[in-house]
């Protein structure tokens, strides 16, 4: 089956007002022309997911860009006396397409729990926002060979009671944890082999929807390494961390998710 490859920036808690029109300016600059058509044929999918006080600004800047602006967090309740939460009702009225839920600093931090991703994923849902439920696992699992057994168990949380269309709707991002903001990667084919169990988990649940779901990479994802990732046939673009924070560098990864650079699937 045919994915639409997307490759999402997470800009986490960095920028500023005037720091953000640099780096939007900066990178519907560097988009290469082919890039630019792509996305505007809907061929390829790119954007941003930017702390929730600039999403007006995100708004403002590519609304007619055909790039993406998102969320990174989006709350399991849909209003009322919840003080420092976003609904995915307000994520929707700045027009985001998007939100990141379950990311590990969250995880981590908030101690945020799959059950709770789950719920949070389904307010997204809901809404008609896409949620990219990000996975991945700790170091220590990884050692001890243990490293399929948690993501799937993370990913079989999260989806729990989810109907095949709702389940085709996803995105999951693949972040092991070893990997984000470390500079080490994983390699593309230890991606691919987590890619290919996580698609296969989802195939359990239903056929057409686990070829339908995007599986994207993330950890330390550089513009150099791209290439060989989204070559590889279950990843199916990548979200970016600190490489999203440079204009040229996520411009050069988003062109690496090209059809035409790079013949996926
Ligand atoms: P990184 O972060 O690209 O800086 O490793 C990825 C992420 O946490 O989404």
């Amino acid at each position: 089956m045919q994915r639409v490859p997307l490759v999402l920036g997470n800009w986490k808690m960095n920028g500023s007002v005037q720091a953000n029109e640099a780096l939007l300016q900066g990178l519907l600059g560097s988009l290469s022309p082919q890039a630019d058509a792509a996305i505007k044929q809907g061929d390829l999918q790119a954007g941003v997911a930017v702390p929730a006080p600039y999403l007006f600004q995100a708004a403002t800047r590519l609304r007619s860009s055909g790039l993406l602006w998102g969320a990174q967090d989006c709350s399991n309740e849909i209003a009322g006396a919840f003080t420092g939460e976003i609904s995915a009702d307000m994520l929707k009225d700045f027009d985001c397409q998007f939100a990141l839920v379950g990311h590990s600093e969250r995880r981590e931090r908030a101690a945020e729990s799959s059950d709770l991703v789950g719920r949070k994923l389904g307010q997204l849902l809901n809404n008609g926002l896409m949620p990219v439920v990000c996975v991945g696992e700790p170091l220590s699992e990884r050692e001890q060979g243990s490293a399929e057994d948690f993501v799937v168990e993370q990913v079989r949380a999260a989806t729990k009671g989810l109907d095949e269309q709702q389940l085709a709707a996803l995105v999951i991002a693949y972040e092991p944890i070893w990997a984000i903001g470390t500079g080490r990667s994983a390699s593309s084919s230890d991606a691919q082999a987590m890619h290919a169990t996580i698609r296969h988990e989802l195939s359990q649940q239903s056929q057409s929807a686990a070829q339908a779901v995007r599986i994207l990479y993330g950890g330390s994802v550089k513009a150099a390494t791209a290439a060989e990732l989204f070559a590889q046939p279950d990843i199916d673009g990548a979200l970016v961390g600190g490489a999203s924070l440079d204009a040229t560098e996520f411009a050069n990864i988003i062109q690496s998710a090209c059809p035409a650079s790079q013949s996926l699937h």
